[in-house]
């Protein structure tokens, strides 16, 4: 099945978790990955991968003894990646974004160095939200980053209470346009 059409199904299905009618626009892909420190970078995160757009492009540019740790809720985008983006470097654990800390130390990986997320933040309660942050805050290392993108500012506020640095770029050649932000604690 094409990428697209495996994207829109699971969206009419679960549109608040899927978030997007169809996958990334390589203009948002490169904004994402510019800013991923890839010669520092040992430990690699990707929260809500989908189809594996980000993911291919990050396993392409991450050192060979890197890690790239995937948390993506929908199974069948999990066996997708699998089979479409296997790779030595490559660990896909089907579970949300709020367990990173639980399935990491299993792994044996204390810190990261970058976090970088296709999540639908703005479909979630604020609890949910703020769960999600303070994972990704306490599991990046000191000078990570946590990198991703949104539809709309709604986060920006929420975003000053977890980093000391925020900043936010637009990419307007994806479906929707959308913001890009790059934090650091
Ligand atoms: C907007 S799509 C992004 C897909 C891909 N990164 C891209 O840019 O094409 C959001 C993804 O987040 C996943 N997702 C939603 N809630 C999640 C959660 N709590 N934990 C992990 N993944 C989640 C969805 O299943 C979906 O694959």
């Amino acid at each position: 099945m094409k990428d697209s059409l495996l994207m829109l199904i699971s969206f009419f299905k679960k549109p608040k978790e899927t978030g997007a009618i169809t996958i990334s626009s390589k203009y948002l892909t490169n904004e994402i990955i510019k800013n991923i420190d890839f010669k520092n970078s040992r430990n690699i995160i990707e929260l809500g991968p989908g189809l594996g757009t980000f993911t291919k492009a990050i396993l392409k540019k991450a050192n060979p003894d890197a890690k790239v740790v995937c948390f993506e809720i929908n199974n069948k985008f999990c066996n997708y990646i699998n089979k479409n983006c296997a790779d030595e470097k490559l660990i896909v654990i089907n579970a949300g974004a709020g367990n990173i800390r639980k399935k990491l130390n299993k792994l044996s990986i204390k810190k990261v160095d970058c976090i970088v997320s296709g999540l639908p933040f703005r479909n979630f309660s604020k609890a949910k939200k703020e769960k999600i942050l303070a994972e990704v805050k306490n599991t990046l290392n000191g000078n990570g980053r946590f990198v991703f993108f949104q539809y709309t500012k709604d986060i920006s506020t929420m975003l000053g209470f977890y980093f000391s640095k925020v900043k936010k770029s637009f990419v307007p050649l994806n479906i929707p346009p959308c913001f890009v932000y790059l934090c650091e604690n």
